[in-house]
């Protein structure tokens, strides 16, 4: 019984690892399937991920990067002092407050130097304010309230006895208004781009009405 016994287990014994080493190779087989999978997987992830930061880099350098060119504008234009000559020895002598905006739309601060606002009639100088430099914030407007005074002593009498003395009359007197401002956009405070704002306004004074349309571009 114990020899039966002993036959039976011997032979059943290789069967038994012999299937084992089937398991064995069986499970390097499906290892080498999983780490093959895997690698496919890792690919896939590897692709999107890629895919994924090319469309996040190119999204950042057409919003976050793009450098925009700040606007510079007057604000409401509110008349102080009017004082003008009449039609036979025309003049004017106007004060008013305004505000020069800056605005930057920028993900970065602009910094810029100082500069002059100009105030023209006919082309000639009447009048022009000082911007000390400084800084329009991240996507911020920086403003800066200023006090202007024109007067008609620079004009020519060419000018003065012909549009000014028609202005009067139908009183309406039209100044100009320049500005440019030169400075610099920085983002991610290292990245520096040049850029001017320039701004031409063309403002309309009612005399009558003491009210001004800006429009500026
Ligand atoms: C126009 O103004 C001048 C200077 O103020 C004055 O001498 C003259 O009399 C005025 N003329 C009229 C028609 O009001
Ligand atoms: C502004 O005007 C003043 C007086 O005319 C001049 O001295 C100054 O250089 C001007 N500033 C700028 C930035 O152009
Ligand atoms: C403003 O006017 C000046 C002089 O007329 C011109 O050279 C300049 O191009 C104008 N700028 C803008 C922004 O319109």
């Amino acid at each position: 019984m114990a020899e039966k016994v002993n036959q039976q287990v011997y032979p059943s014994a290789p069967t038994n690892k012999q299937p084992s080493r089937d398991e064995e190779s069986a499970t390097s087989l499906s290892d080498q399937e999983l780490r093959k999978k895997k690698r496919i997987k890792l690919g896939i992830y590897i692709a999107v991920f890629v895919v994924f930061q090319v469309i996040v880099i190119t999204a950042f350098s057409l919003t976050v990067m793009r450098v925009k060119t700040p606007k510079v504008r007057l604000g409401t234009v509110k008349l102080q002092d009017v004082k003008t000559g009449n039609q036979t020895s025309p003049s004017f002598d106007i004060s008013f407050t305004t505000q020069v905006r800056i605005k930057n739309t920028n993900f970065g601060p602009y910094k810029y130097e100082s500069t002059n606002v100009t105030f023209t009639y006919q082309g000639v100088t009447v009048g022009q304010v000082s911007i000390p430099k400084g800084k329009a914030g991240f996507r911020s407007t920086k403003k800066v309230t200023v006090t202007v005074s024109v007067n008609s002593n620079a004009l020519p009498i060419s000018t003065t006895s012909t549009s000014l003395k028609s202005e009067l009359g139908v009183e309406v007197l039209t100044l100009k208004s320049h500005a440019k401002l030169s400075g610099k956009v920085e983002l991610m405070f290292v990245m520096k781009k040049k850029k001017a704002a320039e701004m031409n306004c063309t403002m309309p004074i009612a005399l009558l009405t003491k009210a001004v349309q800006l429009n500026c571009d």
